[in-house]
């Protein structure tokens, strides 16, 4: 196990900088995942802490070791991407313990090793059969055993199941978070999609175009976001964007003519006194469709439609399509739109930042 660290790390494409002044400390046993949009610097980022990429400048640290100079397989970690390739030639259990042949493990240790694997990942099974032989996700977990055999100081993953069927991933994603925690490796897990970044991570570090943008725990960058971005990417269906412009008494909600003033919307003081020009971040789950009466505002519904058990509707505000939930009682009866105060989030409408309650001028 080992704590990486990396420092003001830049890496620079002939003047594209892949990786922007990134700093993070990966605590020992952590389980950390880089998630962001295709082409922001995760791979990148993994590559070079796994020493298959030169940092331009800034350093990477392992215990508090710099590593820069390090190759990679001198750093004692262990990488799994998104196609695995297994040895088609040998057997699951060769392939297993190429690892520890390679570097003259003692036979008995890898018998021990072996067992040690097989039966943490549940390979029993498979050990006498070929790689072609087995399911797409059986042979992601043949690679991540074969990783983990060797006890690796650090566990690279980048995008280790996205090849793999909807169906079986969620129940990979299960066995492998679960995994990750018996064995105390610490785990750098890259991937773009949410809902695994949610359901796996101790901390998500969501990334945008080389940078670091927030660094936290799943809940709340869900809950607390620092930007529009990170509002955005995180949830779905997608928080709602709508802008704010001050107006007298009140911020009136783009070009619907309609303007929340404090008395019917639970707008907070600070965001009605702001001079200048905000965003409202809220989540469908927080916007209500209520009946006529109820406290809301006039906003014209564009359309209505069922997922599950819940009725959702859509409704327009400038260029922003908005979603949230129909909570009337009789579908298709007048209603108002109401905003749930707990829900609402503010950002500067010209940086993007969250702004909140005292730094709002
Ligand atoms: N070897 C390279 N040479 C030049 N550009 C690269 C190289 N590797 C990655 N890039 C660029 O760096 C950016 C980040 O790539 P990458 O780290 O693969 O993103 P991600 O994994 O987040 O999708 C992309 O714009 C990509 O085109
Ligand atoms: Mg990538």
């Amino acid at each position: 196990m080992a704590e990486i660290a990396l420092r003001n790390l830049t890496i620079d494409f002939s003047g594209f900088k892949a990786v922007d002044d990134v700093s993070l400390t990966v605590k020992n046993g952590e389980f950390v995942v880089y998630l962001g949009p295709s082409g922001c610097g995760k791979t990148t980022t993994l590559r070079c802490i796994a020493g298959l990429v030169k940092a331009t400048s800034g350093d990477v640290l392992f215990d508090g070791q710099r590593v820069n100079e390090l190759s990679a397989s001198q750093r004692n970690i262990a990488m799994v991407f998104q196609f695995v390739s297994l040895y088609p030639h040998l057997r699951i259990r060769e392939n297993i313990v190429f690892p520890l042949k390679a570097r003259g493990v003692a036979a008995s240790e890898i018998r021990r090793k072996l067992d040690w694997v097989t039966d943490v990942f549940k390979l029993g099974d498979e050990l006498d059969r070929y790689p072609s032989a087995l399911p797409p996700g059986a042979r992601q977990k043949v690679a991540l055993a074969r990783a983990v055999i060797r006890d690796p100081a650090v566990l690279l993953l980048d995008e280790p199941l996205s090849a793999i069927d909807e169906q079986f991933r969620e129940e990979m994603r299960w066995e492998l978070g679960h995994l990750q925690r018996q064995l105390g490796v610490t785990t750098i897990y890259v991937t773009h999609d949410q809902r695994e970044a949610m359901s796996l991570a101790d901390r998500i570090v969501l990334m945008n175009d080389g940078r670091i943008v927030q660094v936290s725990e799943p809940d709340r960058i869900f809950f607390d976001p620092v930007d529009v971005f990170a509002g955005q990417f995180i949830g779905s269906p997608s928080m709602n964007l709508i802008d704010l412009a001050p107006a007298d008494g009140g911020l009136r909600l783009g070009d619907s003519g309609v303007t929340l003033t404090a008395s019917d919307d639970g707008i907070p003081g600070w965001a009605l006194s702001s001079s200048r020009p905000l965003k409202l971040g809220v989540r469908p789950l927080n916007v209500h469709l209520v009946d006529e009466g109820e406290p809301g505002v006039p906003l014209a519904v564009d359309d209505v439609f069922s997922v599950g058990r819940e009725r959702f509707f859509s409704f327009r505000i400038g260029d922003a399509v908005c979603q949230g939930v129909d909570k009337r009682r009789a579908p298709g009866a007048p209603g108002r739109v109401h905003f749930a105060p707990e829900g609402l989030l503010f950002f500067d409408a010209a940086t993007g930042r969250r702004v909140r309650a005292g730094d709002a001028a």
